[in-house]
């Protein structure tokens, strides 16, 4: 079984847009892009649509790649004190000149809706009520959809970043499972991996989960989004995106999968919508 992303985000676009119809202001989310990647600029339009589409005002702030991280720092306050703004993300990776921590540490908690703050990572850490990241939250609203009930699973997180490793195996530990964080340095992935019930890949290597590392009927969340050249591409295209799970190996073994482009990517930026609504509501009482 496929799990169709874009199916799931649609869905919870189209509730985040009815709950922004009731609300007496239009919520507004601020996105923060320093200099020019590429990748970051095409996740930065596709995040302004999003917004625009869901009924929400979408503030966008392009800075140039020299912007210096006390200016940084001070756009981010003035986002923290603007009474417009519900949701404030700085897109990732920031230039080397500028500490990504010290920037998201001066983002109000209450606006953080990538839930990347000290104050909301020790939130989901501890149980507590806050932003749970985007990319997270997505998987996990798939996982109990196609899973049911989770309790007692073996659940291998592939991957420690702060961005989906550590907050996903932090959900997937609230949900009952027994939890797993493999990386770089785990000695014999594969027979890790063959322990899961739930596989979640993130670790931004193509096709490097490999079918015969697949549970029969485990269920795997493919996070990685890879753009390689197309050597054999039926479309003529140059590039083409791959997760990092193969894809048509692990399909014919897992339970259920998730593909890319199509499984998590579209999840992201609906739970991104979900977290700026849930703010401005919080902002309204
Ligand atoms: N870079 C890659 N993913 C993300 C994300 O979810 N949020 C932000 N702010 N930057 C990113």
């Amino acid at each position: 079984m496929i799990i169709d992303g874009k199916a799931f985000a649609a869905a919870l676009r189209a509730e985040v847009a009815t709950g922004v119809a009731l609300l007496s202001r239009v919520p507004g989310l601020a996105v923060v892009l320093v200099g020019s990647d590429p990748a970051s600029a095409v996740y930065v339009r596709s995040k302004g649509k999003a917004c625009r589409e869901a009924g929400m005002a979408s503030f966008e702030h392009p800075l140039p790649a020299e912007t210096s991280q006390a200016d940084l720092v001070a756009l981010v306050h003035q986002l923290n004190a603007d009474p417009a703004v519900d949701g404030i993300l700085v897109q990732l990776p920031l230039p080397d000149h500028i500490d990504a921590n010290a920037i998201i540490a001066a983002i109000d908690p209450e606006k953080d809706v990538d839930g990347f703050t000290p104050e909301n990572a020790g939130r989901l850490a501890t149980g507590l009520e806050g932003f749970v990241p985007c990319t997270p939250l997505g998987a996990m609203m798939m996982l109990k959809a196609t899973r049911g009930d989770l309790t007692g699973l073996e659940a291998v997180v592939i991957g420690r970043s702060n961005i989906v490793g550590k907050p996903m195996a932090a959900l997937l530990l609230g949900e009952s499972c027994t939890v797993t964080i493999a990386h770089s340095r785990t000695r014999n992935l594969p027979a890790v991996v063959r322990r899961a019930d739930i596989v979640v890949a993130a670790v931004g290597r193509p096709e490097m989960v490999r079918g015969d590392w697949i549970k029969p009927g485990a269920t795997v969340i493919d996070v990685g989004i890879n753009r390689v050249d197309a050597a054999a591409s039926d479309t003529g295209a140059k590039t083409k995106l791959v997760g990092d799970v193969a894809f048509a190996e692990a399909e014919a073994v897992a339970g259920a999968i998730t593909p890319v482009p199509g499984g998590v990517g579209p999840m992201t930026i609906a739970c991104l919508l979900k977290n700026t609504l849930t703010s401005a509501q919080r902002r309204e009482r």
